[in-house]
């Protein structure tokens, strides 16, 4: 049996990983590497278990550092576990840090390189996430794109022969986790969130949910501002859920907010409800916009780009981060409702890629 070395290292990469695990160990020997780059607890642990994800077989605990020095440990991990492991292929997920690191190391010890979420690009090339995902596309093996715009961008960079549309793996996940997330009644899930600074809110008559983790949007303080001050104005009460980056922020600001209720980051499930349940979605993940698309709630993106399917009917706006703006885009927004949410492949991506990675190897 052929050895697949996953690694992983960021919260959405444990959820692409957790749903692709099924399809991959009927098939192969699969080694789990975490780099660590996310590692509280509620950024990482609560996946693993509330997904059952298989636990990782090494953490390298790299933790956090300027993007050189996060990524060159990884690399230096990484390489040493490649050594050690000797896989017949790497599978990579989306455009991380961690994903950048093993791409590089893996491809320098020719090792082939699958990457899943190929293509996807924003064109701004001063988004770390670009640069990560151009290099790791090029060094890959195989590239296996969510959706056509992906393909068509890969095609476009000359790497036709070694990519395939097969969909998107976060819609299996999507389909297959809301199943589970659904045995919870709404008003367990409501119960269950606790104020992380401040006062509960009372959201039992409908809510927003919002997250920002962007450091184009985190990091100059104006503009995080003016996020929290167009959801401090909306007509209900909006869920945030705040990733540790912002929290010192948030911490010393709470009480000029009370329209919102600050949460702990959400468990995957969590966000599926809440993401299905909120009245919009307003978030700067490149995650959560196409979720919200897929899962049939209007989003806000304050993003300067993104996945582009989204924006069909109305069902997506990339905004600035500036409150009229953002407010404008919730109020005033033609949503076509009832228009049909495609593209991201038919749910059965998981099997498709395996089978592809399959062939490979026999071809070899
Ligand atoms: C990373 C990805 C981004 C993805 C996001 C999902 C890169 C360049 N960016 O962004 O594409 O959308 O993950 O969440 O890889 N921190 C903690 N605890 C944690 C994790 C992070 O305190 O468990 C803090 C650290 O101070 C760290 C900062 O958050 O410096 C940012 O974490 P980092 O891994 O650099 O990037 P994210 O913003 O999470």
């Amino acid at each position: 049996m052929k050895k697949i070395l996953t690694i992983v290292g960021a919260r959405p990469q444990f959820i692409k990983a957790g749903i692709t695990a099924k399809s991959i160990r009927k098939n192969f020997k699969e080694i789990l590497v975490h780099t660590g780059q996310h590692y509280d607890a509620n950024m990482s642990d609560v996946f693993f278990e509330e997904m059952k994800i298989p636990k990782p077989d090494y953490n390298l605990a790299v933790g956090s550092g300027s993007h050189a020095v996060q990524t060159a440990n990884m690399m230096i991990k990484i390489e040493e576990v490649l050594l050690k492991e000797k896989p017949d292929g790497v599978l990579l997920y989306g455009d991380t840090n961690s994903t950048i690191a093993a791409s590089i190391t893996a491809a320098k010890l020719n090792i082939p390189v699958f990457h899943i979420e190929a293509g996807t690009r924003t064109h701004i090339f001063d988004m770390p996430e670009e640069q990560n995902r151009i290099v790791t596309d090029h060094l890959s093996s195989i590239c296996f794109a969510p959706t056509q715009l992906s393909q068509d961008n890969l095609i476009k960079e000359g790497l036709e022969n070694k990519s395939f549309f097969l969909g998107d793996v976060m819609y299996d996940a999507l389909l297959f986790y809301s199943k589970l997330a659904d045995e919870i009644s709404d008003e367990e899930y409501i119960s269950k969130l606790m104020p992380l600074f401040g006062q509960k809110k009372d959201v039992s008559k409908g809510y927003y949910l919002a997250t920002s983790h962007r450091p184009e949007n985190t990091d100059d303080k104006t503009k995080l501002i003016n996020i929290l001050d167009a959801l401090n104005e909306l007509d209900k009460p909006v869920i945030f859920a705040v990733h540790p980056r912002i929290k010192n922020f948030i911490q010393s600001q709470h009480d000029k907010y009370l329209n919102i209720f600050f949460v702990e980051p959400l468990t995957y499930f969590e966000t599926l409800h809440f993401l299905k349940n909120a009245s919009f979605v307003i978030t700067d993940s490149g995650g959560l916009h196409k979720e919200s698309y897929l899962i049939g709630t209007p989003c806000v993106s304050i993003l300067r780009n993104g996945w582009e399917e989204t924006l069909h009917n109305g069902w997506n706006e990339f905004v600035s981060p500036n409150k009229e703006q953002i407010l404008k885009s919730i109020y005033e927004r033609n949503i076509d409702f009832n228009s049909i949410r495609d593209g991201f492949g038919d749910g059965h991506s998981c099997e498709k890629i395996v089978e592809k990675i399959n062939d490979f190897f026999i071809g070899e």
